[in-house]
């Protein structure tokens, strides 16, 4: 995850801007840089690797301003090289980045189209150009800002420099943390509270959609229909703990909202973000297309990724999958097939079951893959090949944002193996790929039904049993929704798959219960509807999670829904994890539970 620092300061900043970069190191990054302005104009130092690169350049040529910004990158778009590196600058503006402009090869067509000429591949200097067009126009920084972002589409932070504007910092925030911090006489942007633990501890968090106009006097906040608004300035715990909850209650409801940011690090890993290719990022020491089957193992949230990813391999890649629980595959004694591929998901790395299981899969001559968040764990050291999930520490013992990078990471085998296999034509594969790609624009989208989420969670927190239904890899939805919700809320849920319901547990359906129908608009959208439409006849309290046009064509009165954005189904899994995760959670926080830590449970299970 890129790291992003601004200052407008009362001595030279880029000391100061390279010491905070360092608390943003542990967000991992290949390149960085600084741009000041010396006397009025912008001036950048930039290396590739680490920041001692960074600091070697300045000690040989310092930069003086007392106006700056600076940034670790983490490559998505184009290499890790200095070229690549931020800030981008123009004659007239610098900016730093972190996150994805999903529609940036549309712009920079556009722009080209009109004589731009680009110097790197990345998509931040998209945003530049764009700003440097409205600038060359006559227009104000501010205006020019105000008319940008609204073009831009995906999840991203922002922070702008200007030539000639010695006074001046503007950042914005569409899905990705940025923070303002307030010193005396000084002003500072951040992409996280421990970046400006050094210079301050007042901060305030922008609000998604929101941007920001610094001066060394204060800060003018503006939300994304450009009206000018009030936010809270707060005291940061940033300096006391290394890892802090920022702006949020608790670390699930951080984790939660760090999804767009991380399973866009994670995609940019798997993917080409330039061209839209699947690039994995490692040898595979096995053959996709001559695998004859595969089998998955995994425990609670990581194997309902694999129970997402089964149906993906089986559709994108015509591939048998076998999936167990890993407390049961460890003890089935399978017979595995001669050439098979054994995959084990687990965010900690550590689980005891699923370490047994992939020690058996191996006694099995199985090739051994493995997605794990913990590179240096158990798992990870004992697999064959590691597929890292990027998501970052995950603290809150209900696993969030580990599951929606594990369904990433999946997402992109499945369609590496597809198209190894010849199941997918190239074509096929570049327009799943691009459908990944709009994720984590989606993932921010549907973080914006959080409030009515809340004012659902108060209806839920009073009841003692809840259903979930879905279809497909809605069911696995369903079964991740009810585990969330038990397992933070204590209320009793079970996930049935929807056809199921009339096989016995439509007997449960009266007009206490709530049913919490996961419906995007899919294949099997409509038989979902039927099942609505058996649950309501009988009183049932439908919830229904889709999008707003599909709501309204379910034909059910008396429902409640969470709207989603409309978006292709195949990878909705990840998207509509959101919700769920959103609705235990707040029903959690109604009821007054420990949703960091639930009774019972640990975030690492080293225990059969
Ligand atoms: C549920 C949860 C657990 C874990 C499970 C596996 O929110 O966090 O069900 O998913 O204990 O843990 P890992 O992924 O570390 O193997």
């Amino acid at each position: 995850m890129c790291g992003i620092v601004g200052i407008l300061g009362a001595s030279p900043v880029a000391p100061l801007i390279v010491d905070a970069l360092k608390r943003l190191e542990y967000r991992g990054y290949d390149s960085a840089g600084v741009a000041t302005l010396e006397d009025g104009r912008l001036t950048r130092r930039r290396a590739e690797g680490k920041l001692r690169n960074l600091e070697a350049k300045l000690a040989e040529a310092p930069l003086k301003g007392h106006a700056g910004i600076g940034h670790t990158r983490w490559a998505t778009h184009g290499r890790p090289t200095e070229r690549n590196a931020h800030p981008h600058a123009t004659e007239r503006l610098a900016v730093v980045h972190n996150g994805i402009i999903e529609n940036f090869r549309e712009l920079r067509q556009k722009l080209e189209a009109e004589g731009a000429i680009f110097e790197t591949e990345t998509d931040t200097e998209v945003v530049a150009r764009l700003v440097d067009r409205e600038l060359a126009r006559n227009a104000d920084p501010e205006t020019a800002i105000s008319l940008v972002l609204p073009q831009l589409r995906g999840a991203f932070a922002l922070a702008f420099l200007f030539d000639g504007e010695d006074d001046l910092l503007i950042g914005a925030r569409q899905g990705a943390p940025l923070a303002v911090g307030y010193g005396d006489g000084e002003m500072y942007l951040g992409s996280d509270a421990l970046a400006l633990a050094p210079f301050t501890d007042t901060i305030t968090y922008l609000e998604d959609g929101d941007w920001v106009v610094l001066s060394r006097k204060g800060a003018s906040f503006r939300d994304a229909a450009n009206r000018t608004v009030k936010r809270k300035r707060q005291k940061s715990a940033a300096g006391a703990f290394l890892v802090d909850r920022g702006e949020y209650r608790h670390f699930m409801a951080k984790e939660i909202h760090e999804q767009p940011e991380v399973v866009g690090r994670t995609l940019a890993h798997y993917l080409d973000m330039a061209t839209g290719q699947i690039r994995l990022p490692f040898e595979a020491k096995f053959d996709w297309a001559k695998l004859e089957r595969l089998t998955i193992s995994a425990c609670g949230t990581a194997y309902y990724a694999g129970l997402v990813a089964k149906y993906w391999f089986e559709r994108y890649a015509r591939l048998p999958v076998d999936i167990d629980v890993a407390s049961e595959f460890r003890y089935r004694e399978a017979p595995m097939a001669r050439n098979g591929l054994a995959l084990f998901i687990s965010q900690s790395g550590e689980t005891a079951d699923t370490l047994a299981g992939l020690r058996y899969a191996r006694e099995q001559g199985q090739h051994v893959l493995a997605v794990v968040n913990v590179p240096t764990s158990s798992i990870a050291r004992e697999s064959d090949v590691v597929a890292p999930t990027l998501a970052g520490p995950e603290i809150g013992v209900a696993s969030t944002k580990a599951f929606t990078c594990q369904l990433t990471v999946l997402a992109c085998l499945a369609i590496a193996a597809g198209l190894a296999r010849g199941a997918l034509s190239a074509a096929e594969g570049e327009a799943l790929a691009s459908e990944l790609i709009a994720v984590p624009g989606l993932l921010a989208e549907a973080l914006k039904s959080e409030d009515r989420i809340q004012e659902l969670a108060r209806d839920i927190s009073r009841v003692s049993d809840v259903l979930y239904i879905g279809r497909g890899t809605s069911f696995a939805m369903a079964l991740e929704g009810a585990l969330k919700l038990k397992e933070i809320s204590y209320i009793h849920a079970e996930a049935y798959a929807a056809g199921e319901l009339k096989h016995g547990p439509i007997a449960l359906i009266d007009e206490t219960m709530p049913v919490i129908v996961i419906a995007p608009r899919d294949g099997l959208f409509e038989k979902t509807v039927s099942n609505m439409q058996e649950v309501a006849a009988r009183g049932g309290r439908i919830v229904m999670i889709s999008d707003r046009e599909t709501v309204g064509e379910a034909g059910v009165d008396d429902l409640r829904a969470i709207e989603m954005p409309r978006m292709a189904p195949n990878f909705a899994p990840i998207v509509y994890a959101v919700p769920v995760q959103l609705l235990a959670y707040h029903t959690a926080v109604v009821l007054g539970q420990d949703v960091d830590q639930p009774r019972n449970l640990a975030k690492s299970v080293t225990v059969e």
